[in-house]
């Protein structure tokens, strides 16, 4: 009897007596790559600002072609938030709200994007799905559609670091870790530019830009300047463990998605500090 009350008492685990704060004990048993829930899944940001704010004429056609591509791949499509979210800022802002009360009201004008786009995929078998569901039932989903939507702004609500008084944690960053925690294959990320440039395009230097074809985490790490993808999206793809490269596509030209999703190179490829092998 009081034999079993010591084993239970004292689990063998690598880590039960230890601090988790040192990197040196629990790199062996934390460091290996973790597996791949979903290796067949390809994870589609939707820019909300750059597609979903133009309305029909930029929304429409890319309706078309993840229709068109649904038969060849099993897709999450994750919303940005947009232009109701930076009104939503200014005015929280000027109250003084918290980053905490601005994250889920921003996230829910990224949850309201999805449900346009998968009101529109409806007959297509798509639905919107909430985040608990992405968390535990998305295979299931998944086996009964080719794609669902979700929001791309990641939960952190009343957790969100108050680095800035606008939440650092927006749609890129959402998709990416998503993407990443999922094991998908890749994460396409479509926006109203090209690809990444060496400087706003639509800016006041717009017509110095020169899009940047390749580019490492790092070099955008170290990259002045305006981007079109958060910040944090940049400084959480140095610790990708699935996701060797993001591509960054022009939405508004027919065709660069699905040529992003078989495998082309059409749009800046960010190349993170993931290796596949
Ligand atoms: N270095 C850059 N290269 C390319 N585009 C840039 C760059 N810097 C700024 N931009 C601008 O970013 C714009 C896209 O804006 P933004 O990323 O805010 O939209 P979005 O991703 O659709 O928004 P959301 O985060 O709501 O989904 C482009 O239209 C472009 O003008
Ligand atoms: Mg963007």
């Amino acid at each position: 009897m009081s034999e079993t009350i010591t084993t239970i008492k004292h689990v063998a685990s690598p880590l039960a007596r230890q601090t988790l704060l040192n990197d040196d004990l629990t790199r062996p048993v934390a460091g290996g790559r973790p597996i791949a829930l979903l290796p067949w899944l390809h994870v589609v940001k939707i820019g909300g600002r750059s597609i979903m704010d133009r309305g029909r004429d930029a929304i429409l056609p890319v309706v078309e072609e993840i229709r068109r591509i649904l038969p060849e791949h099993r897709l999450l499509i994750l919303t940005g938030a947009g232009i109701r979210a930076r009104h939503l800022y200014s005015v929280g802002l000027d109250l003084g709200l918290p980053v905490g009360s601005l994250a889920p009201l921003a996230a829910s004008e990224a949850g309201q994007n999805g449900h346009i786009l998968a009101s529109l995929l409806a007959p297509d078998g798509v639905s919107y799905v909430e985040h608990p569901t992405i968390a535990s039932q998305l295979a299931v989903h998944l086996s009964a559609a080719r794609a669902v939507v979700g929001s791309a702004f990641p939960p952190y609500h009343h957790h969100e670091f108050p680095t800035s008084r606008i939440p650092s944690h927006r749609a890129d960053t959402g998709a990416f870790l998503l993407a990443d925690a999922l094991g998908a294959a890749s994460l396409t990320i479509v926006e109203d530019v090209d690809g990444i440039h060496s400087t706003d395009p639509n800016g006041a230097d717009g017509a110095a830009a020169r899009l940047l074809p390749e580019i490492t985490a790092a070099d955008l790490a170290a990259h002045d300047g305006p981007l079109p993808v958060d910040r944090a999206f940049v400084e959480v793809l140095a610790n990708a463990r699935h996701i060797t490269r993001v591509q960054l596509v022009n939405g508004l030209v027919p065709g660069r998605l699905t040529a992003a999703l078989r495998g082309e190179h059409v749009g800046t490829m960010i190349h993170t500090g993931a290796c596949r092998n």
